[in-house]
């Protein structure tokens, strides 16, 4: 485990991330990404209509993103579930999340992981051969990259295809179940972005400020640095808490109220600096359809049940978001 998940740009520091970061760059093109915005809509249409009322995370918020990275990887439909376990069983390890006991929760995840690495080391040799439209094909490609002839080898795209599956598959989720939840709870709000369907952009925005998916991220200290009159010394473990920064009063004017049409808004729920998600344009785009079809297409919804943290330091998820809708 320990092997794959090193390989990760996001835990590799310069020039290691600045290689792996500059190889998946063509992947995650403008135009790329644009060009999903149809087949997501199709998915969500799909996952909403089907939906009559219930928990929402179960049915719309957690099946979307495995199913658009399972799609832009190339992987055929009916694997699609499959992926959706893999990252589950990613997360058990790289969040530590879940009541499991440890040893039970590793040897879990450990199986996944043998079969993730299976599966995509097939889907590799089979687009060597077949170079298809998809993302997969890109990172091979290295497309950000054609000059240097510098080329991904198998391991590292078998590590580079986990981690984008783990990136952005709980974080999406729980974006989206985030804003809704935030959206319930500010009436004003939700019946503002329903009179006004271009607030969009800026609410996603707002809600990924007010309630974003990632509460801390782990930072090691390499050099003595000073902090608003607080030492750090080299070798000890820093929590930048986003979730605070957020919320910065000397930041945004009255930040714990949900205001969807906020500008400024230099809210930082990607991150910042060198590891800045590389996903963002991909998790807004699914962010903001979702959100949208969400408010448009599910009438009457209300909360039927007060919903539940999980007990995460990293992570701001929910165990479930159950919801009435009236059709
Ligand atoms: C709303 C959803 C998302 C949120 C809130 C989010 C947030 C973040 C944050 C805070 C970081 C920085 C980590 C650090 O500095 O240690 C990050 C990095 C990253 N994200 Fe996302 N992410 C989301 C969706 C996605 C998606 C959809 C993908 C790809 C399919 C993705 C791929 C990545 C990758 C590969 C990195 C590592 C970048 C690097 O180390 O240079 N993320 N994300």
């Amino acid at each position: 485990m320990l092997e794959l998940i090193g390989e990760w740009m996001v835990v590799s520091d310069p020039p290691a991330h600045t290689r792996l970061r500059r190889l998946a760059a063509g992947a995650f093109k403008g135009q790329r990404i644009s060009a999903m915005g149809e087949q997501i809509t199709a998915l969500v249409d799909e996952l909403v209509e089907a939906f009559t009322g219930g928990d929402l995370i179960s049915e719309i918020a957690y099946p979307l993103p495995a199913t658009v990275i399972a799609m832009m990887l190339g992987a055929p439909v009916a694997d699609r579930d499959r992926f959706r376990e893999w990252s589950d069983e990613l997360a058990l390890v790289a969040f530590g999340a879940g009541g499991d006991a440890r040893a039970e929760r590793h040897e879990r995840a450990l199986r996944g992981l043998r079969e993730m690495d299976a599966y995509f080391r097939e889907l590799i040799a089979l687009r060597r051969r077949e170079p298809g439209e998809d993302m997969l094909t890109a990172l091979m490609a290295a497309d950000g990259d054609p000059a240097a002839g510098d080329r991904l080898s198998d391991d590292e795209l078998v590590s580079m295809c986990a981690l984008l599956l783990f990136a952005g598959h709980e974080t999406t989720t729980n974006s989206i179940a985030n804003a809704t939840l935030a959206l319930l709870r500010h009436p004003d709000q939700l019946a503002r972005l329903r009179a006004d369907p271009e607030l969009i952009a800026p609410a996603v925005e707002e809600l990924l400020r007010f309630d974003g998916p990632i509460k801390v991220l782990n930072r090691w200290v390499v050099a003595e640095t000073e902090i608003r009159g607080r030492r750090i010394s080299p070798g000890e473990r820093v929590h930048l808490v986003l979730a605070s920064a957020n919320r910065d009063p000397e930041k945004f004017a009255d930040p714990d109220t949900l205001d969807l049409a906020r500008r400024p808004n230099p809210q930082i729920a990607f991150g910042k600096g060198i590891h800045a998600c590389i996903g963002a344009q991909l998790a807004r785009m699914e962010t903001r359809i979702a959100v949208a079809r969400i408010v448009e297409r599910l009438p009457g919804l209300a909360l039927a049940a007060e919903p539940r943290w999980k007990p995460s330091l990293a992570s701001r998820s929910l165990e479930q978001l159950r919801v009435e809708v009236t059709r």
